[in-house]
């Protein structure tokens, strides 16, 4: 089994061009494990990306924070898979939650927009989470397992997909899922995907945690079986990134 941690900088709607200059020197400047180690990929909002292309270390990659669900056209506001693609932008992440809740995006829209973008040659970060109620009701693994269904019903290829598994209650609340939570959830999706899809996909791929993750709390996360990385919020902006970058290690240890 060798699944490559990965961690993943979501910028979200954040940032002046000096700003993002200054991140990316900081990016730049940083001794961290090599590719074979970490994948580390950044995702400025999307008027920032050609910048951070142009001025960003080559082992590190960028994605978008979204993409239109199909063909570009009369769409006003919506950036396309092709534009990204057309941008040599590899990655794009998908149905985040803010997306989901804030812009009613459904579990079958979500799925539509990763089949596309697959299919058009980029490879996508795709967010499932549960809100705090539905926790509480008990039905986390249904909701995770509804919207991870969206998406397998439209994908064969699963090579270029990175699950985000990222607790609504956990992003931007400074309430970290603990290290057994998101065990518990990555592990049972993990599941959920051998029964459903295949038990070598559901072996291989990668099942990172997003929600509050700090420099203080990567580690503990990093060392649970099930957790192949981060996607990092507010502190990606922050030079503890390096940090949670370096957690990679605690899986080579
Ligand atoms: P925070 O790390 O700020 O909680 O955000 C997590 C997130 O939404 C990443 O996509």
């Amino acid at each position: 089994m060798t699944r490559k941690f990965f961690v993943g900088g979501n910028w979200k709607c954040n940032g002046t061009t000096d700003e993002v200059k200054k991140i990316v020197a900081t990016l730049n400047q940083a001794e961290v494990p090599s590719e074979d180690v970490v994948e580390v990929v950044v995702s400025p909002p999307f008027v920032f990306l050609p910048l951070v292309k142009s001025l960003l270390r080559s082992d590190f990659h960028v994605s978008a924070q979204n993409c239109w669900v199909r063909k570009g056209g009369a769409y006003t506001g919506e950036v396309s898979a092709e534009m990204l693609t057309n941008l040599d932008i590899p990655w794009v992440i998908l149905g985040h939650s803010e997306r989901r809740a804030l812009l009613a995006e459904s579990n079958e829209f979500v799925g539509d927009k990763v089949a596309y973008a697959l299919a058009q040659g980029l490879k996508v970060i795709a967010c499932v989470g549960e809100t705090l109620e539905q926790r509480e009701a008990g039905s986390t693994l249904e909701v995770v397992a509804a919207q991870t269904k969206a998406i397998a019903e439209r994908v064969k290829n699963w090579d270029n997909v990175v699950i985000a598994y990222e607790p609504v209650w956990a992003i931007g609340t400074g309430k970290v899922a603990s290290p057994a939570q998101a065990q518990e959830v990555h592990e049972d999706l993990r599941a959920w995907l051998a029964a459903n899809v295949g038990s070598d996909i559901a072996s291989t791929v990668r099942i990172i945690y997003g929600g509050s993750v700090n420099g203080a709390n990567c580690r503990e996360l990093a060392a649970k079986a099930d957790v192949d990385g981060f996607l990092v919020g507010g502190a990606s902006l922050k030079a503890e990134f390096i940090d949670i970058i370096k957690s990679a290690t605690v899986k080579s240890a």
